[in-house]
């Protein structure tokens, strides 16, 4: 079986190959990456020496190149996205272009070439905010930033390809990921590398806006129960189960990296900041088994340690990032 993931030179994406390239099975598939490698994207999250791995570089708005690769894979997994709520505020061209029209030809290459299945990874964002509660996947979606408002659009994209084609799409809602390998721009490995290069911490506004933490390998889990035992044109939230309001996780990664409240610095709160996210994943859970099984804490220290330990995985991508190398 080919399988074509999309995005996995990112965070999630390189989590969920390293996931299935670990297996030994003998149906275990053979995988083809695409990505652009933009600033989010290294090389260094993938086993590229791996035999069931091909890596191709490339921008999912390529239709030949897109075509090229449907026509040799059998499923897609979809991950590829422009992924950062700050940056979206700061300039949305790249979210529409990259996750509403490049979802479109991905949808639109896997339609003709006969793909059997497509995988969507969507977000909890695509809701709006909650106060009390928690989504269901029939909620009406009401997304407030550039981002969430682009993933909203290709994650309708999606379900409109099964409903009005015919082709097997299924799509996932998760909550906020955590665990190696994420780039140094989201709140935890921002806050870890900044403690562990001695500076302060961003916390905006009273650090009052609550998020579930959900463990990349649980995500993965998630994902991969959907591929394999979902339903087309069905959508599955995934979540972690821990919630925490950002003031909360701050006082949990100093006390990680043994800092206290001097190292935090109270910056303006984001435009438009969601309060809260909470998905309720109990389709999930009776329709496929799934659960996650991160304890949160072992699961943030592993985190912690993993970031001390790999100085040399994120100090060149912060640097790229602040345009000093
Ligand atoms: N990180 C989270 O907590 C979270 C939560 C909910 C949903 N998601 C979704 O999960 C998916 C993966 O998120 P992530 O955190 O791994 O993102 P990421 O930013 O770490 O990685 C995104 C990857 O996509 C690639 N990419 C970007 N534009 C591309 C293009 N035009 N063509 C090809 N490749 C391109 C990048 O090079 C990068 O490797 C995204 O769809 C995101 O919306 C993430």
């Amino acid at each position: 079986m080919n399988l074509l993931v999309t995005g996995a030179a990112g965070f999630i994406g390189s989590a969920y190959v390293r996931r299935l390239l670990a297996s030994d099975e003998p149906d275990a598939p053979r995988i083809t990456v695409l990505d652009k490698l933009t600033y989010a994207g290294t090389l260094d999250n993938l086993q590229l020496d791996h035999p069931r791995l091909e890596f191709v570089q490339g921008d999912i708005r390529d239709a030949e190149l897109v075509d090229k690769l449907m026509a040799d894979a059998d499923q897609v997994v979809h991950f590829a996205a422009e992924s950062h709520v700050d940056r979206s505020i700061s300039g949305a061209d790249d979210f529409v272009l990259t996750n509403v029209v490049g979802t479109q030809t991905l949808l639109e290459g896997a339609l003709r070439q006969g793909v059997e299945t497509f995988v969507h990874i969507s977000t909890d964002e695509v809701y709006g905010s909650i106060e009390q509660g928690s989504w269901p996947e029939t909620h009406p979606l009401s997304p407030n930033s550039p981002y969430s408002a682009s993933k909203a659009s290709s994650d309708l994209l999606a379900l409109a390809y099964h409903r009005t084609h015919g082709l097997d799409v299924r799509v996932t809602r998760c909550s906020n990921n955590y665990g190696p390998h994420q780039f140094p721009e989201k709140v935890i490995p921002l806050f870890v590398t900044n403690l562990l290069e001695g500076k302060k911490v961003p916390l905006y506004g009273e650090g009052l806006n609550v998020r579930d933490w959900l463990h990349v390998e649980d995500h993965c889990q998630g994902v991969e129960l959907v591929r394999t035992e979902g339903r087309p044109g069905e959508v599955y939230n995934i979540g972690g189960g821990t919630e925490l309001s950002n003031k909360e996780l701050t006082g949990l990664l100093l006390e990680a990296c043994g800092a206290d409240w001097d190292s935090v610095e109270y910056v303006t709160d984001r435009k438009g900041h969601d309060l809260r996210y909470s998905v309720d994943w109990s389709k999930a859970r009776t329709e496929l088994g799934y659960r996650p099984r991160h304890d949160f804490a072992a699961g943030l220290a592993d985190t912690v340690a993993w970031y001390r330990d790999n100085r040399a995985w994120w100090e060149p991508l912060k640097r790229r990032a602040q345009g000093l190398s």
